[in-house]
């Protein structure tokens, strides 16, 4: 079984991320979708529904789980079989902070990291840049998907 794990923030998933893990769940037997909870400071959504939101979106892929998770992902990776991290990269930025984490990952545990190059469609959207969009009434439903853009709305209806 070669299993992958998919960490992020997903605060919310975006069309970059799902289209990252899909393309990985069409490489891999088996993908974890990792909703990290150590960068929730500025969040928008909680963890828990941060995995409601993707598992509603990869509802179609039996092969993908989500999961929240807390500690370091070569300990969560360990536990649970798996070999390997796959990463979307957009550009030259993450590149450098996400090689620097795939560096610290492989000489911990073994643990390796694949980078998927983001579809240029998806290249320059990022969860902050569409809360940001959302927080201030504009357009952001081409980044997402619709029941997210409605879960967007609510939450930020509900917060103000
Ligand atoms: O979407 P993000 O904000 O880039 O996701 C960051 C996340 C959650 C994947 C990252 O912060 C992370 O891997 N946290 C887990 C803790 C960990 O393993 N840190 C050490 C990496 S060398």
């Amino acid at each position: 079984m070669r299993r992958a794990a998919c960490p992020g923030s997903y605060d919310p998933p975006t069309r970059g991320h799902l289209d990252v893990i899909r393309r990985t769940a069409a490489i891999f037997d088996e993908v974890h979708v990792l909703v990290g909870t150590n960068s929730t400071k500025t969040g928008l959504f909680t963890p828990d529904e941060r995995v409601s939101l993707l598992a509603e979106a990869l509802a179609d892929l039996p092969s993908v789980r989500t999961h929240v998770f807390n500690g370091l992902i070569v300990d969560y990776c360990r536990d649970n079989e798996i070999g390997t991290v796959v990463k979307g990269i957009r550009g030259a930025v993450d590149l450098d902070y996400e090689s620097q984490m795939a560096q610290l990952n492989r000489a911990m545990t073994g643990l390796e990291t694949l980078f998927l190059p983001a579809a240029p469609q998806w290249a320059a959207i990022s969860s902050s840049l569409v809360r940001d969009i959302a927080r201030m009434g504009g357009s952001f439903d081409q980044f997402v998907t619709p029941g997210i853009a409605a879960s967007t709305r609510k939450k930020l209806a509900a917060g103000s």
